[in-house]
C-alpha cells in the first residue's frame, strides 16, 4: 500500500509560501495537497490556476488538486497546464461525475472522487472502479483548522471493505481534522492518504512531518 503524508498548503503562510513548500520537501514529503475553492461550491475562495503554476516550477511533489468547486469539468484543460498530477472532484459538484472522470483521465491525470461527510457511499457504486482514489471528507469542506467528525472512521473502514470486495486497488485519502489525536484511528480504519494542514503549517513544519511520518510509518511495517 502507498502510504504518504499529504501537506495541506490551505494552512501554509502565503507570504512565504515558496519557502515552506521547499521546507516540507526537504522534509521527505511526496505528495501535497492543493485546495482550490470557489465561493460556490464551498463558502470561501482560495486560490488556483495561477499559484499552481507557480510553485510546479520549484517542486517535484505529486500534486494532489482538491477542487472544491462546482463543475469542476470546465477546468480541467487549465489545471493539466498548470501542472497538477490528479484531480479531485466532489460527487455532489459534478452533473455527470462518470463523463468528469473519463474526462480527467484522458487530459493524463489521475482521477480521485471526493465525497462530503453527509455523502453515502453508494454515490460510488458505479464509478469506483475507474477512480483512481477517494477522498473521505472528515470535516464539512471549505475552512482549515475544522474538528475530525467521528463518523468518518466508520465511512473509511466501509469504502476500504467495499474495496476489497470488488478486488480493486483504490487510494483512500482522508481530509480535515487530521493531527497526532486522529491520525492512528483513520490508518487503523484505512486510509492511506493523509491530508494535514494546520497540524503540518502551525508552528515548526518539519517537526511537525517528522512526528505524522512516524505514526504512518508505524502502521506500513505492521
Ligand atoms: C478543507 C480542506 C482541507 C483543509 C484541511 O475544506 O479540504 O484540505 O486544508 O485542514 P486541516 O488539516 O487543518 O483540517
Ligand atoms: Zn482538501
Amino acid at each position: 500500500m502507498n502510504y504518504q503524508l499529504c501537506p495541506s498548503i490551505l494552512s501554509a503562510d502565503f507570504n512565504r509560501l515558496g519557502e515552506q513548500i521547499h521546507e516540507v520537501e526537504t522534509a521527505g514529503v511526496k505528495w501535497l495537497h492543493i485546495d482550490v475553492m470557489d465561493g460556490d461550491f464551498v463558502p470561501s475562495i482560495s486560490y488556483g490556476m495561477p499559484v499552481i503554476t507557480s510553485i510546479r516550477r520549484e517542486s517535484r511533489m505529486f500534486f494532489d488538486v482538491h477542487l472544491m468547486v462546482t463543475d469542476p469539468e470546465r477546468y480541467i484543460a487549465d489545471f493539466k497546464k498548470s501542472g497538477a498530477d490528479m484531480l479531485t472532484v466532489h460527487a455532489e459538484a459534478c452533473r455527470h461525475l462518470d463523463r468528469t472522470i473519463d474526462a480527467i483521465r484522458e487530459a493524463g491525470m489521475k482521477a480521485g472522487v471526493a465525497l462530503n461527510p453527509a455523502t453515502p457511499l453508494c454515490m460510488l457504486e458505479h464509478v469506483l472502479h475507474k477512480t483512481d482514489m477517494v477522498l473521505i471528507m472528515s470535516v464539512n469542506p471549505g475552512f482549515g483548522g475544522q474538528s475530525y467528525i467521528p463518523e468518518s472512521t466508520r465511512k473509511i473502514r466501509m469504502l476500504r471493505e467495499m474495496i476489497a470486495q470488488r478486488g480493486l486497488s483504490v487510494d483512500v485519502e482522508v481530509d480535515g481534522g487530521i493531527n497526532s489525536q486522529t491520525i492512528d484511528t483513520v490508518l487503523e480504519a484505512g486510509a492511506n492518504i493523509i491530508v494535514a494542514g494546520s497540524a503540518v503549517f502551525s508552528g515548526n513544519i518539519t517537526e511537525n512531518i517528522r512526528k505524522l511520518t512516524e505514526r504512518i510509518e508505524m502502521r506500513c511495517c505492521k
